[in-house]
């Protein structure tokens, strides 16, 4: 099998990999953020897929990252599952930097995003209640709980920013008074995209600052690169575990999400895209 990891923040280089080679796939959406390192993970016969979010060199902001052609080229490499890592920013007082939070909620405030495949004479409505696969929020968060010595929080919501501002102190308290557990700006549209094309997806998100709500002070870029870094090694403990213990078959629905979901008549579909 093989799995796909997406590295945010702080994550550029792949997993220790055997017999790598560099993909470089072309997809209907573009270059993906960079070509995909792909390899065998260990000698547990399961091959990696990664793919670092931001470009190997951080140079993709949040609302440019050509995150169909990313889901695309994993997709097209066989990927069924999508490991992924995000830097966020706490909304809650017991959720410190260097947390590891496994979110199983999240509330899209993106604006300039696609943030499907679909659409072009094609109308397909999703459900998406649960937004990560709940059998691999279950497996990360035990992969992060065994294989780091980071605090870990199994579930809550990630509230994903359009960015690349962080937030105002009014829009951290309302995010804080809904309930809301951390904030970062890249998890949507990837988890949509996951789900479109049928792919497992779950992310770590490693907290990197506690967000506007509590400090006087403004979150800055030097405070959220610092502990990425230092999230980097518990991310990469994290993710190395759960492809090491991850089941060869997937127990859950992801697989099957769009059966039901096409509302355009087949013989209305361009036979070029059907
Ligand atoms: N990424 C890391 N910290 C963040 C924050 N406070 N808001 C949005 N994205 C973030």
């Amino acid at each position: 099998m093989t799995v796909g990891f997406i590295g945010g923040s702080g994550i550029y280089e792949a997993l220790p990999l055997n017999d790598v080679r560099e993909e470089t796939v072309e997809t209907p959406y573009g270059d993906p953020s960079a070509p995909v390192t792909v390899g065998e993970f260990g000698d547990t016969g399961t091959e990696v897929a990664f793919l670092p979010r931001h470009g190997p060199n951080h140079e993709k902001s949040p609302t440019h990252l050509p995150y169909r052609a990313n889901v695309y080229a994993l997709k097209q490499l066989g990927v069924e599952r999508i490991l992924a890592s995000n830097a966020v920013g706490s909304l809650r007082e017991d959720l410190p930097p260097r947390t590891l939070v496994v979110p199983d909620g999240t509330f899209d405030r993106t604006k300039h995003r696609q943030s499907t495949f679909f659409g072009e004479g094609i109308v397909v409505h999703m459900p998406f209640a649960d937004p990560y696969c709940p059998h691999m929020v279950d497996h990360l968060h035990e992969s992060a709980r065994e294989a780091t010595d980071a605090e870990t929080e199994k579930g809550g919501t990630y509230v994903c920013i359009e960015g690349p501002q962080f937030s105002t102190r009014a829009e951290s308290e309302f995010y804080r008074s809904q309930g809301w557990d951390v904030v970062g700006m890249t998890a949507i549209p990837e988890a949509k995209l996951a789900r479109e094309a049928e792919m497992c997806y779950a992310t770590v998100a490693g907290v990197t600052d506690y967000d506007v709500w509590k400090e006087d002070s403004e979150v800055t870029l030097g405070e959220v690169l610092e502990n990425a870094a230092e999230n980097e090694t518990a991310i990469k403990e994290t993710v190395e575990r759960a492809i090491e213990t991850l089941p060869e078959e997937r127990d859950c629905d992801c697989g099957h999400a769009l059966e039901g979901t096409i509302n355009t008549p087949v013989d209305a579909i361009d036979p070029d895209t059907r």
